[in-house]
């Protein structure tokens, strides 16, 4: 089989190539990436020499170049976005340039193509938020009510590959997904940030009082969920996947980090609060256990600390990523307060 994966030299777009190769090495791989500021092509040294992986720069806006690299593509695994909150906040135009016209672009190469599966990787966040302290979850059932520009851009994507889906036939799937952490992602989301920010010898920003609550899943768990929808997944449906089943709050995470580098507490600085910060997530992913076997394999205290020591043993690569542009949004962002 020949697989589209949009947005593969990013975090969970690097992750999915490499699973995929190592676990299904007779089909091929093409990696469409614009290579924004998120993607990087060190991620994927271990398979650029690989015959069944290829790489094609472009932008999944331009029709042209998404017309042309779809030819003869059987399954499309939509990753490509823009992918913080944060920088949605600084400026929206380019998420809903690439998470809403990008997706309308693509669904229309797919159609024509006639693709046997288009998967599109989706978010939690469409969800908006849920009160602390109580057993509420996300589940298929969900009415949307995304609540940052960033969610509500993935919100738009979303409902445009299910049009899709009812208007024109087209066979998709989609997988609304919590927290990801693991290797390669970019040092601008909490816990790559927390971790090189503490090698650094620098205070790590907690944003408002630090007690957000997020549903954490190793990355590796969420490409065996795209593998399982993919292989198992019935069209049209979509599914919700998550990780940690008790809460833990933003500032117990960071602690963590910090005992497991033999760090001090002192380095935790509370910070002005994310605007209109979403309080609480927390994913039932009881239908795709139930439908199709999958469950997470990682627990959250096991694979933080292989996180950590990832980080620590890769110093080049996140040193690379945080120079340049970085420090521009990160003088942006935190003001000069970290
Ligand atoms: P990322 O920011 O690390 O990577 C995004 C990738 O998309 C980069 O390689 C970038 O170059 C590429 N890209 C951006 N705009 C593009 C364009 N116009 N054309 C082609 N390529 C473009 O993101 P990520 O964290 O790996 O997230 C991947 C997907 O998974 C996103 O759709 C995101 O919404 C979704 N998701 C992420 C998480 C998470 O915790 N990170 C959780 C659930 C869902
Ligand atoms: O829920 C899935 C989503 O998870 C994905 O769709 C997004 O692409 C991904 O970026 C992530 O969004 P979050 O906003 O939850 O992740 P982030 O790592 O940016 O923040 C996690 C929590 O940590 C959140 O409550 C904000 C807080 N935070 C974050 C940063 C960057 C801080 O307290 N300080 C920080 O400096």
């Amino acid at each position: 089989m020949k697989l589209l994966v949009t947005g593969g030299a990013g975090f969970i777009g690097t992750n999915f190539i490499i699973y995929w190769l190592s676990h299904h090495p007779e089909d091929t791989v093409v990696n469409f990436d614009k290579l924004t500021y998120a993607g990087n092509l060190n991620n994927l040294t271990s398979v650029e020499k690989n015959p069944q992986y290829r790489f094609v720069q472009g932008d999944i806006c331009d029709a042209k170049a998404v017309g042309a690299v779809m030819d003869g593509i059987d399954i499309v695994v939509h990753f490509a976005a823009e992918s913080h909150v944060d920088r949605s906040i600084l400026e929206a135009a380019p998420f809903v340039m690439t998470n809403v016209v990008g997706t309308q672009v693509l669904l229309d190469a797919a159609l024509k193509a006639k693709v046997r599966r288009f998967h599109h990787v989706s978010t939690d966040e469409v969800f908006g938020s849920l009160e602390l302290g109580t057993p509420d979850t996300f589940s298929e059932r969900t009415l949307y009510n995304p609540r940052s520009p960033y969610s509500a851009s993935k919100a738009g994507s979303d409902h445009l590959v299910r049009a899709y889906y009812h208007t024109f036939g087209l066979p998709v799937t989609i997988t609304n997904c919590s927290n990801n952490y693991g290797p390669y992602q970019f040092p601008e989301k909490l816990i790559p940030l927390v971790i090189t920010n503490l090698v650094e010898g620098k205070k790590v920003p907690v944003y408002g009082d630090g007690l957000n609550v997020r549903d954490w899943l190793y990355v590796e768990d969420h490409c065996r969920a795209i593998d399982a929808v993919l292989s198992d997944g019935k069209v049209g449906e979509t599914y919700c996947v998550g990780g940690t089943t008790e809460d833990i709050n933003n500032i117990t995470i960071v602690k963590k980090i910090i005992s497991l580098m033999g760090k001090d507490e002192s380095s935790i600085e509370f910070v002005k609060d994310r605007l209109g910060h979403d309080r609480r997530y927390a994913v039932d992913w009881s239908k795709i256990k139930n439908d199709l076997g999958w469950k997470p394999q990682h627990d959250f205290d096991t694979w933080l600390t292989r996180t950590v020591e990832w980080y620590r043993a890769n110093e080049p690569w996140w040193r690379d990523v945080k120079s340049g542009a970085y420090q521009t949004y990160y003088t942006t962002q935190y003001q000069g307060t970290v």
